[in-house]
């Protein structure tokens, strides 16, 4: 998901307000605020393109919406619960104002349904992730007074045909969804719930996308999927198949200026066939998010995930065989189902053995009707879980520094993503291998490569200065 900022946003679970550039001839307004991963906040700016056909402008005020929306995730009980405090703010908006409608999409529609509308009487609309088309029939009817509810999931949904309205974008990289719902069943995970069966969309739909991005002046990519390496499709007309690595290629060779990234893999499924494209392509990023989850074989068994720590370690090995300068990334949950201290040492172990640049990590959560919770007890005590927690991040912040404090010294390409929130004099921007960059502008614009020296650094950031321009 997110490198990426989909992760970012995922851990955070921080609602992002988009705005669109607003549709003048618009006669209504809406608003959509946006929780979850990156393939979430994708889908609202779908969302947004579906509305603007309908003569919905958006707007980054809610306080003068027709239409208030909120994109939700349930991946853990938290992001629930912050849809829901979310709910509560607009209440008063909704006494004030009769006309105005609430709506309910994604994952959390998805797994509430009906029941949201019980739960939730502010809410008028209720829409899965697989039914954004009828958005506009939905919003007719709830006009009317009727509430509305479509959660239904479909095997064929990519949207592939529909061309996103970016949305609070900084004009320099963007998403592409190339597949959408999840065929595994990692037994803690509700997105094979809240997302239904995978599917990949058509590889002909998602190369113009690409291109029409690079048109624009984007220069980097990221497609994205829940488990992008097991992308396939077939050209009816020609029978050929575009595997993932196809599909890289292809985007690759767009142009040598845009970047390409991706997300996300599972150990199980990443092939040497996509090992040996990324090293063959320079603009194809040397970076890979593989989420291990736990460090220990017994563990990884429960949750359901298809590899032991050995295969998870030689995939690794493999990778930088392959790729000797590549960036790994991963995802990693602590306190699952009957984690003992000997599981968590041995992903304490994992972590000081592959060295990640990045890592999202999280205490598990039970989420209701997945295998975890029907078939094993949740009996990490909470405090356990944190503390076990902190331990990796900790170290995983050590390991970061250190990496960090390796680049000192050493020059990288770096893609200008914009103004760095701190000192506006300052861009920010990222390595090759993910690594966000500050240093000062020059006379370096948006969307330019940029040649920097590493000066220092902090855990999370390299700083540095323009040597070329
Ligand atoms: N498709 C991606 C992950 C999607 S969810 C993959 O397979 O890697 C993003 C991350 O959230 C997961 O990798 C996992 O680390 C975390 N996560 C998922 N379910 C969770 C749960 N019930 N509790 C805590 N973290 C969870
Ligand atoms: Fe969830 Fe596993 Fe699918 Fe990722 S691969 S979305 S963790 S079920
Ligand atoms: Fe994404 Fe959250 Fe759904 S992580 S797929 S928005 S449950």
């Amino acid at each position: 998901m997110l490198e990426i900022a989909d992760k970012v946003i995922d851990e955070n679970l921080q609602g992002s307000a988009l705005e669109s550039s607003v549709n003048q001839e618009a006669s209504k307004k809406f608003y959509i605020e946006s929780y979850g991963c990156a393939m979430n906040f994708n889908d609202s700016e779908i969302v947004a393109s579906i509305l603007h056909e309908v003569g919905y402008g958006a707007t980054k005020h809610f306080e003068e919406a027709d239409l208030i929306l909120l994109n939700t995730c349930s991946i853990r009980d938290k992001a629930e619960q912050t849809v829901r405090h979310r709910l509560t703010h607009f209440k008063g908006l909704k006494r004030r104002n009769k006309q105005l409608l609430v709506g309910v999409l994604g994952c959390m529609a998805e797994r509430l349904k009906e029941k949201l509308l019980e739960e939730e009487k502010l809410v008028d609309l209720v829409v899965g992730p697989d039914a954004y088309r009828s958005l506009p029939s939905l919003i007719a009817e709830a006009e009317d007074g009727q509430k509305m509810v479509n959660v239904l999931l479909s095997r064929e949904e990519t949207y592939g045909d529909i061309n996103p309205v970016r949305l609070d974008g900084n004009g320099v990289t963007s998403f592409v969804s190339i597949m959408r719902g999840c065929n595994n069943m990692c037994s803690f995970c509700v997105v094979p719930f809240t997302r239904g069966r995978e599917r990949s969309r058509d590889a002909e739909s998602i190369v113009n996308e690409a291109k029409d991005l690079f048109e624009q002046g984007y220069r980097e990519v990221t497609l994205l999927g829940q488990n992008v390496d097991s992308y396939r499709w077939e050209n009816e007309i020609t029978n050929e198949v575009v595997t993932f690595a196809n599909l890289m290629q292809r985007v690759a060779l767009i142009h040598p200026e845009l970047r390409v990234r991706f997300s996300t893999s599972h150990p199980k499924d990443i092939t040497d066939d996509v090992l040996h494209i990324i090293a063959k392509y320079d603009n194809i990023c040397n970076y890979i998010h593989l989420p291990v989850q736990s460090g220990s074989t017994r563990i990884l068994q429960l949750m359901n995930r298809t590899y032991t720590k050995e295969w998870y370690m030689h995939k690794v090995k493999r990778i930088f065989e392959i790729i000797p300068d590549c960036g790994l990334s991963t995802d990693i949950i602590t306190g699952f189902c009957g984690e003992t201290e000997e599981d968590h040492q041995e992903t304490l172990q994992v972590i000081r053995d592959c060295k990640f640049d990045l890592a999202y990590m999280y205490a598990y959560s039970e989420r209701p009707g997945t295998l975890a919770a029907r078939r094993y007890e949740d009996d990490v005590p909470e405090d356990i879980k944190q503390r076990r927690l902190d331990e990796i991040i900790t170290l995983h912040r050590k390991n970061s520094h250190a990496s960090n404090q390796a680049d000192v010294g050493k020059t990288y390409r770096v893609l200008v993503e914009g103004p760095s929130k701190k000192n506006p004099l300052d861009h920010n921007g990222r390595t090759d291998k993910n690594k966000m960059v500050i240093f000062p502008k020059g006379n370096s614009k948006k969307c330019d490569y940029v040649m920097v020296k590493i000066t220092s650094c902090t855990s999370g950031t390299l700083l540095g200065e323009i040597i070329e321009d």
